[in-house]
């Protein structure tokens, strides 16, 4: 039997069931569980407590759809990248290659130099190549206040924090809207963009 429950609602199944004993098992499971089948998610979080101890029909159960969660985590791995810099102004890589069977794709990015972020200072700014220099003026513009990203640039598909030496922060990124190789990132601290930028490749 597959159930789709949410995290939350896992996790208190789970500590019923550990609370062991506690809870005695009747005969009627199969009744109770049948209308939380194929619910949504969203839907299963409103289930009354009530129910929940009548559902609690094993550990083993739980473990399951625990497990099955920790696979679905390793997959995403797949879809990631990591990105440095240090107190040199350049990025650890010029293009990053998306695998065109991702959804979603995270870049992991980090400033491993020492200098802070008022002196050396790093971005991750995510935009269409075409755009790249005005997201890089506006940018500027709008100041350290805002991380050198205009505040709501619609050009602007998704950015990190800027960051000084030591830390490090990760932005997620629809393939679909990479999949045309028309975009980069760049770091649009001043004077930084000219040679701190590279593309995204799909294939
Ligand atoms: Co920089």
């Amino acid at each position: 039997m597959e159930l789709k429950y949410s995290k939350k609602y896992i996790a208190l199944v789970i500590g019923l069931g550990l609370s062991a004993g506690l809870v005695a098992c009747s005969d009627s499971n199969e009744a109770n569980v049948a209308p939380v089948d194929n619910a949504p998610a969203s839907e299963v979080v409103e289930v009354e407590v009530a129910s929940v101890e009548e559902v609690v029909g094993s550990e083993a159960e739980g473990s399951e759809l625990v497990a099955s969660e920790s696979v679905g985590a390793l997959s995403e791995e797949d879809c990631s990248a990591e990105l440095s810099s240090d107190d040199s102004m350049q990025f650890s890589t010029k293009q990053i290659i998306v695998p065109a069977g991702c959804q979603q794709f995270t870049i992991n990015f980090a400033h491993l130099g020492s200098k802070p972020k008022d002196s050396m200072g790093h971005n991750v700014v995510v935009a269409k190549t075409s755009d790249l220099n005005n997201v890089i003026n506006d940018g500027v513009g709008a100041g350290a206040a805002n991380d050198y990203v205009k505040p709501n640039d619609e050009r602007v598909v998704a950015h990190t924090k800027l960051l000084g030496g030591g830390e490090k922060d990760s932005i997620v990124l629809d393939v679909a809207t990479l999949k045309d190789d028309r975009y980069s990132y760049v770091c649009t601290y001043p004077g930084h963009g000219g040679v701190m930028r590279g593309k995204f490749k799909v294939e």
